[in-house]
């Protein structure tokens, strides 16, 4: 079965429900840039580039619910739907870069009457989309070379097709290697407090007979030192300009855990997902979520009543516990400022 995370369907926006898979799977519909925002916000879509394109669409949306306004209120409608999807999350920087390509788009065609404008913007959504399976396959392809025939691969939360339009990111590693013939087991970290890697990639994994064994993410240590991980493959949310990578809450502790039992340590990022204005990953900023979270899951608590909690929903790993980003453009070994410069401007050093 291939997930259609997102999908253009009827003049509206459907996205799977993630926060109640792997129980059910259902889509919910969209017709506006603010409800769009409040599904980003909610979780029902997640994961960088997933987030991006939903923003595209909240925006091609917004167009189509206004364009018979008048131009001023066209305006003024489209403002606010930008500034409500800008504020739905802030660490994945996908979220970002789609708003500004979407920005530039309407700017392009902004003397046009709205009923063209909208039509423009949905075509830019809908090539957005098509776009990032494209980058996917592409990532995929790169990273597959660097899994060796039987590796154990571990990674953590969920960078699959549900986090993406289609393929993923490290998930997209892992299928493409399968593609190419090579027969690689995945570990997945069940991810707390949100359970990206208990719910969602285990099932992604299942749903295509991809081995697959899920641990919690404080085994992640002892199955290293058991030698039971060859490579950690991740996708992430934000790398800075030095190449440090924000990613899900729990990454730092894997890398640093790589780091020590000498497994290389991989992320899968689109160069949407690198952010040239961010000097070092101190300045990414990083979610904090409800900690309704951290108590326990859904209804059930089983936290102490009154205790202090924290829920940070996302870590930096320093550039140098990277051993390579995988990119659409090819793989940067040990990223730094440099590389990731050189990267941009189109080289792969
Ligand atoms: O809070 P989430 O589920 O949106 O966090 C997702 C992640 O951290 C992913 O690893 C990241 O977005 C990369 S998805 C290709």
């Amino acid at each position: 079965m291939k997930v259609e995370t997102l999908r253009w369907f009827n003049n509206r926006l459907e996205m799977v429900d993630q926060r109640i898979l792997p129980a059910a799977f259902e889509y919910l519909s969209y017709y506006t840039a603010a409800s769009v925002a409040e599904g980003i916000r909610s979780m029902v879509v997640r994961g960088a580039p997933a987030i991006g394109v939903a923003a595209a669409y909240g925006v091609a949306l917004e167009a189509l619910r206004l364009q018979d306004k008048l131009a001023v209120e066209f305006k003024d409608g489209m403002e606010a739907g930008f500034t409500v999807l800008a504020a739905s999350r802030p660490t994945a920087v996908n979220l970002f870069w789609a708003l500004q390509r979407m920005r530039r788009v309407w700017e392009s065609v902004a003397e046009q009457a709205p009923q063209q404008i909208a039509q423009r913007l949905l075509a830019e959504a809908h090539e957005i989309l098509a776009e990032d399976i494209r980058i996917n396959k592409a990532m995929g392809a790169h990273g597959a070379v660097l899994l060796k025939d039987g590796a154990r691969v571990l990674t953590h939360c969920n960078a699959g097709a549900l986090a993406t339009a289609g393929w993923g990111t490290a998930l997209g590693v892992f299928r493409s290697a399968v593609e190419a013939g090579k027969k690689i087991s995945v570990i997945a970290d069940e991810t707390r407090p949100f359970l990206q890697g208990a719910r969602l990639t285990a099932w992604e994994m299942v749903q295509e007979n991809i081995p697959v064994t899920l641990i919690t993410d404080n085994m992640a240590g002892y199955m290293m030192a058991q030698g039971e991980v060859d490579a950690v493959v991740v996708g992430t949310d934000r790398v800075a300009a030095n190449g440090d990578v924000a990613n899900k809450i729990g990454t730092y502790m894997v890398a640093v855990l790589a780091k020590r039992h000498n497994i290389a340590f991989y992320v899968a990022c689109p160069l949407s997902t690198i952010d040239l204005n961010i000097a070092t990953g101190k300045d990414i900023p990083i979610e904090e979520r409800s900690i309704e979270e951290v108590k326990g899951f859904r209804d059930y608590h089983w936290a102490a009543e009154g205790v202090k909690i924290r829920n940070p929903s996302f870590d930096v790993t320093p550039a140098e516990l990277v051993t390579g980003l995988i990119t659409e453009r090819g793989v940067v070994l040990s990223p730094d400022a440099q590389s990731i410069r050189k990267l941009m401007m189109g080289r792969v050093v």
